[in-house]
């Protein structure tokens, strides 16, 4: 039976990917991010990683041919077939048009945008904060609003936190920037086509992902999926 197809769309920091934990395990969804495939890729020392790897130092986007190869495949995986989460992508038209034409190839479609919304300055503030697992990426923390138990230790497995590359304040800026200036127009786009579901992303953690949760339940309803 398909599942949900989502986009989860925002400007850096905004909560893409702690909302992405929370939803995939109410929805089992395959959690596709590709900035945490990209730094596996920089990681691993592949040929991706190799082309990547200064653009997102700089803050800069990472050119469509790369990304949207790289989202081909991994939506075709089987995990990806009962629906999917995307978590930062896309962050183009280009690359909207790409996922559009490359779902619409193998009959799929997407369900719903989910776009989180937040002002600059509460960006900094949660990317100037953030530590993430070093074993695990998807185990985010922030100093102030979500610390872990032991100071500099994941609760999840007990690696190391540390702090990403791009969160130094004026690659911040950079990517805020970028987001601003290239991912924005996407609002309007998927608005458009009737799949746009806005949500203020300044609520605390739990109370944003319910209002998420209890909108998508009633979507998968209507749509019987
Ligand atoms: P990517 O990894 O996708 O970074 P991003 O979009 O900038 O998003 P973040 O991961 O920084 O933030 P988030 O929204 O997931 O927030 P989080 O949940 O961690 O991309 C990195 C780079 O890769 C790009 O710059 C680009 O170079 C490249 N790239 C990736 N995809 C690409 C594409 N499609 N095309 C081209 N290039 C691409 O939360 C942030 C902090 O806030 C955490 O500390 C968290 O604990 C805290 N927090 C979360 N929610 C709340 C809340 N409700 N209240 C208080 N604090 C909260």
């Amino acid at each position: 039976m398909p599942g949900l197809n989502l986009i989860l769309l925002g400007p850096p920091g905004a909560g893409k990917g702690t909302q992405a934990q929370l939803l995939r395990a109410d929805f089992s969804l395959a959690h596709i991010s590709t900035g945490d495939m990209l730094r596996a890729a920089v990681a691993e020392g592949s040929e991706l990683g190799r082309q990547a790897q200064g653009h997102m130092e700089r803050g800069e986007l990472v050119p469509d041919e790369l990304i949207v190869a790289m989202i081909r495949e991994r939506i075709g995986a089987e995990d990806a077939r009962a629906g999917f989460l995307l978590d930062g992508f896309p962050r183009t038209i280009a690359q909207a048009e790409a996922l559009g034409r490359a779902l619409g190839a193998g009959g799929r479609e997407l369900s719903a945008v989910v776009a989180l919304e937040l002002s600059d300055d509460v960006v900094v503030q949660r990317l100037a904060g953030r530590r993430v697992c070093v074993k695990n990426p998807a185990h985010i923390y922030h100093i102030d609003f979500d610390p872990p138990k032991h100071e500099g230790v994941c609760d999840q497995d007990g690696a190391r936190l540390i702090q990403r590359e791009d969160d130094r304040e004026e690659t911040i800026r950079r990517r805020l920037a970028v987001y601003h200036e290239q991912t924005e127009p996407l609002i309007a786009y998927y608005d458009q086509r009737s799949l746009l579901h806005r949500f203020d992303a300044a609520r605390d953690r739990e109370h944003l992902h319910e209002i998420i949760r209890a909108e998508l339940a009633a979507l998968r309803f209507a749509e019987g999926l």
